[in-house]
């Protein structure tokens, strides 16, 4: 999936390792330990992973930098939902194959590793730290391992019952903090690896959730999103029993937020309350990510998504009929097996129904482990490109004439994107929006501003600076 920000990675890199400074225990002067590079591919879940196992690598007393050639730890964190995306890092990884790797300690993280566990050593030898996300807990005592001489560590258990925290992480976004609140999956949608390579959903303690988005606002960051592969389905382990919408009222609560985002909801999990919470707090923002997957009745009973179309469209009911209007994307699958062209031809017309701001679709990609697997996955590449291909271009027309209607709005935009032309800035609404605007203002980054519509694209929408 697409990085949601541009801004240059030196100003980055010099922000948030002052952050990293900031919370560092103590303190203290830590010992150098050398260098890592770390590249992460997949999801937003993914992308926080890699900022917190940065910040572990950093509390330890490594330094990041921006290329593998510079490092002595290499770390690839690895995504597994599709094939393209699985087969990325042996592609990278063979780029080791004829170089000198030279003592430099070379790991895969993620799905991937889960999923292929220490097959991978077989594979590139030159690997010696194997680790899915589900292990995470226990990186700092692998690092000690390697660190202590031993040659090859690998954390592939999924039945932990442990979340992945961590006292330091090193965050890429300065305004926006992203903090996963559940981790793993515990549906079983036919089709996913999620279960299997993070294994069983676990929630994070309510109490540790607040500490942590004080500190994060005393740090200065405004905007938290909270993450989960089904946020919603929240299940506070300690004895308050906090309900996700109650967490997301106390989370807008702490004194020096201003925006609190969640991201990704499971529809059978979103209930009225959710919306409530919307309508009664400006802070929470007004966007809700909702996979349908299909538009069909029979493909969501195959995919074991436990909704038909008219029970998602409820839920989509609940949203339109609330007091402020609810931006809402979703993810989409065509081509799963056996999906036939009338069944396609409903997901086409889920899309006009709902009128979504946005969607993420993909081809059907059969993988490992999953029940689908053993379903004959008939239909042909060119017809998932065609199908697919016919979806974007219905959204695409739906997005610019939702967008066109826009224009002469006016939106809070929190500044996070300097364009090289002069006086051209960009930031996201409340909505999750992406707007270009014009401003004569010479420091906006990180800051929220009033922003009237000028202009509008399917992707995106033109502005100037209102005063
Ligand atoms: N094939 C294609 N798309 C998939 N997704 C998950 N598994 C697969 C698969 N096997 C998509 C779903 C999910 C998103 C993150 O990735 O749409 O919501
Ligand atoms: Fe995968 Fe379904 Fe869980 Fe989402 S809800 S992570 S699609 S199993």
């Amino acid at each position: 999936m697409s990085k949601a920000f541009d801004i240059g990675l030196e100003s980055l890199a010099g922000e948030s390792s002052l952050r990293t400074e900031a919370v560092r225990p103590g303190g203290l002067a830590l010992p150098n330990r050398g260098t890592f590079f770390l590249e992460t591919f997949g999801c937003q879940m993914n992308d926080h992973d890699s900022e917190k196992v940065a910040g572990v690598l950093m509390s330890r007393g490594y330094q990041q930098v921006e290329s593998p050639e510079a490092a002595s730890v290499i770390f690839y964190n690895t995504c597994s939902i599709r094939e393209k995306a699985a087969q990325k890092v042996f592609s990278r990884l063979g780029e080791f194959r004829d170089k000198q790797h030279d003592g430099k300690i070379i790991g895969v993280l993620g799905c991937v590793a889960q999923q292929e566990g220490e097959a991978i050593f077989k594979r590139a030898p030159w690997v010696s730290l194997v680790c899915g996300s589900a292990s995470y807990s226990k990186l700092p005592g692998m690092l000690a391992q390697l660190e202590a001489g031993n040659q090859r560590v690998t954390g592939l258990d999924t039945d932990t019952d442990e979340t992945f925290e961590t006292e330091v992480t090193r965050r890429d976004n300065p305004w926006r903090a992203y903090l996963t609140i559940i981790e793993g999956c515990d549906k079983a949608c036919t089709y996913c690896v999620v279960p299997f390579t993070r294994g069983p959903e676990r929630s994070r303690a309510s109490d540790s959730i607040l500490r942590e988005v004080r500190q994060l606002a005393e740090l200065g960051y405004s905007e938290v999103q909270l993450l989960g592969q089904t946020v919603n389905s929240y299940a506070d382990p300690t004895a308050r029993r906090m309900r996700f919408s109650e967490l997301l009222l106390a989370v807008a609560e702490v004194r020096g937020i201003r925006r609190v985002r969640f991201t990704t909801s499971h529809p059978s999990d979103f209930t009225p309350d959710i919306v409530e919470a919307i309508e009664r707090e400006p802070k929470i923002c007004d966007h809700v990510h909702l996979p349908v997957q299909s538009g069909s009745t029979r493909v969501l009973r195959a995919m074991q998504r436990t909704y038909s179309r008219e029970e998602y469209l409820e839920k989509i009911a609940l949203m339109r009929g609330a007091s402020r209007p609810i931006g809402i994307t979703t993810d989409i699958i065509v081509g799963f097996p056996g999906e036939t062209e009338a069944e396609f031809e409903e997901t086409v017309s889920l899309l006009e129904e709902v009128q979504y701001d946005s969607l993420f679709s993909f081809k059907y990609s059969p993988r490992p482990n999953t029940p689908s697997l053993s379903m004959s996955d008939s239909i042909s590449e060119e017809e998932k490109s065609r199908r697919l291909a016919i979806l974007q271009d219905k959204q695409r027309e739906i997005q610019a004439a939702k967008n066109a209607r826009l224009v002469g709005e006016r939106f809070e935009v929190l500044v996070s994107g300097k364009s090289r032309r002069e006086n051209q800035w960009s930031g996201y609404t409340t909505a999750h929006r992406m707007i270009n605007f014009a401003s004569q203002e010479t420091e906006l980054l990180g800051t929220y501003v009033q922003v009237r519509v000028t202009g509008a694209g399917p992707n995106s929408l033109a502005g100037e600076h209102a005063v």
